[in-house]
């Protein structure tokens, strides 16, 4: 293998023409508008449903920000929009599938493409499993409010149950009231109780989980068009589910509950910010549809930062009124925005914002699950990946091969991991991919400047700076055993790219 391979670009040229093989090409159909909404369809999910109860509150080795929160939701969304300005860049000038993978090969070479696409798959496919478990918890909550419930065991992780259990024993060794432990708790310790053993070992899975990324999967493998319809009406319906969250939530508001306002200081607002960064991943997956847009150079910029902006702005105000509703150290559970209404004893408000989360996050589940088979796809495309991975299905139109691989790949991650531990290693991902990409818009500047940018990033270097210094912050802010993760999923990248990816891309007749 020769250095001359490992940084080995693909012009842009290339790229380009790359899309046009007939065989191999996807269907131009997506407007600004629809692309937008593929955005916020991404961005809204289990972030803004789940995760901000332990960003207020604390937990799971986070300090809580409080009522502070939506001060780490500011924070975020500047690093956040810093990497859109660059993601809009590449978006436009290369609208090819692939998005960071592409633009790496781009600039960074072979090399460094790989091991971005390898990291991207924490991105698209380690974060939907996170989404599907939320789903799940909140399916189950509705099943609840209807007077069904699965059995404990098909409804949540071995990790859970294993864990639940031993706080219970615990407590039940000190002679504690168990009801402290909260309900999740005792429903996940039931679970480990109640599972069928095989050989001693409990079995037990995530039904549910399992369940959604099937129909999902199968819904992004008949075709873009009826996805991106579909991805539009449940988009738009949760935007009315939260409009609905903030104007009833207004009404009951307490300004009491807002003092003090950072409980824990700026660890508390830093720390929060690191976990909340998940409610943020999406509007960079705008970029992987580039090849379904029918006129990317315009369409790909707005879609990517009005997604960003409009999450933003509903992010902050959820998270002014969800402290003012309860007070921020109650928030410590999985359905927090739901729990700030059933407090005050509106349990029929609390069922409609549960319905609203459960259309939530199968919205968000969608553009993950249509971002991940088409990175796979242009990886495939290059030669990285066994031919098959660059198949269209000759009627859908899909990449069908890598669809029905990253759905089986994250159906079965979904009903066996855990959920906190999904969401840090998705973030610490989708930090590096952020930072990757940035450093490629200042290469780029300076290795093809003449090259027609239809969006400019402003202040470069300084822009794609600051994204990689956020990025670099906020990747620091999250646990050792993260970052652990982290390396081991790189090396085991790097493995397979010198033992498969370099030799077959070689073996490749036409020239990269
Ligand atoms: N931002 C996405 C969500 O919160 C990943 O579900």
């Amino acid at each position: 293998m020769s250095w001359n391979q490992l940084f080995r670009k693909k012009t842009l040229s290339q790229l380009l023409a790359d899309t046009t093989d007939p065989q191999r090409q996807l269907r131009r159909t997506l407007g600004p508008v629809q692309l937008t909404l593929l955005g916020v369809g991404a961005i809204v999910g289990a972030g803004i449903f789940s995760t901000v109860g332990t960003a207020a509150a604390g937990g799971a080795g986070h300090v809580g920000a409080g009522p502070a929160l939506a001060i780490s939701f500011v924070l975020v969304a500047v690093a956040c929009g810093f990497a859109a300005l660059c993601y809009a860049e590449f978006a436009a000038m290369v609208p090819v599938a692939g998005s960071a993978y592409t633009y790496a090969y781009a600039t960074l070479g072979q090399l460094a493409a790989w091991l971005i696409g390898w990291d991207l798959v924490l991105e698209y496919a380690v974060s939907n499993a996170a989404v599907a478990i939320s789903w799940s918890a909140y399916f189950q909550e509705l099943l609840r409010g209807f007077g069904l419930a699965l059995p404990q065991w098909l409804g949540t992780d071995y990790r859970s149950a294993f864990q639940a259990a031993g706080e219970v024993a615990k407590a039940q060794g000190a002679n504690l009231d168990l009801s402290t432990l909260g309900t999740v708790v005792l429903r996940d310790a039931a679970a480990w109780g109640a599972a069928p053993r095989w050989l001693g070992i409990p079995l037990i899975f995530n039904l549910p989980a399992f369940g959604i990324v099937a129909v999902v999967t199968w819904i992004v493998l008949i075709g873009i068009r009826e996805t991106a319809r579909i991805n539009t009406v449940l988009a738009v319906a949760k935007l009315v589910v939260i409009a609905f969250f903030l104007v009833l939530g207004a009404l009951y508001v307490r300004p009491e509950n807002w003092t003090p306002f950072a409980p824990n200081g700026l660890k508390g607002i830093t720390s929060a910010a690191a976990i909340i960064f998940f409610a943020y991943i999406g509007f960079d997956a705008v970029s992987t549809a580039a090849e379904e847009a029918r006129n990317p150079q315009r369409d790909m910029p707005i879609g990517i930062l009005a997604s960003l902006g409009i999450c933003t702005v509903i992010y902050i105000a959820v998270a002014v009124v969800l402290t003012g509703l309860v007070k921020w150290d109650k928030l410590a559970n999985a359905e927090p925005l739901a729990y700030a209404f059933s407090s005050l004893g509106l349990n029929w408000v609390a069922g409609i914002i549960a319905l609203g989360a459960v259309l939530a996050t199968t919205s968000a589940l969608i553009p993950y699950q249509i971002g991940q088979p088409r990175i796979l796809f242009a990886m495939g495309r290059d030669g990285l990946l066994p031919a098959w991975t660059a198949k269209v299905h000759p009627r859908f139109r899909t990449p069908h091969t890598t669809t029905l691989l990253t759905g089986f790949f994250v159906a079965v991650f979904s009903s066996l991991a855990n959920i906190n531990e999904l969401v840090e290693l998705t973030n610490i991902g989708t930090l590096f991919a952020f930072a990757l990409v940035a450093a490629g818009i200042i290469i780029l500047r300076r290795t093809d400047p003449e090259r027609p940018r239809p969006f400019r990033v402003p202040l470069v270097p300084w822009v794609p700076l600051g994204a990689i210094l956020c990025s670099g912050y906020l990747m620091s802010e999250l646990p050792w055993v993260t970052w652990v993760r982290f390396f081991v999923w790189m090396a085991i990248g790097l493995v397979l790219y010198f033992g498969y990816g370099a030799r077959q891309s070689r073996k490749k007749k036409t020239p990269l």
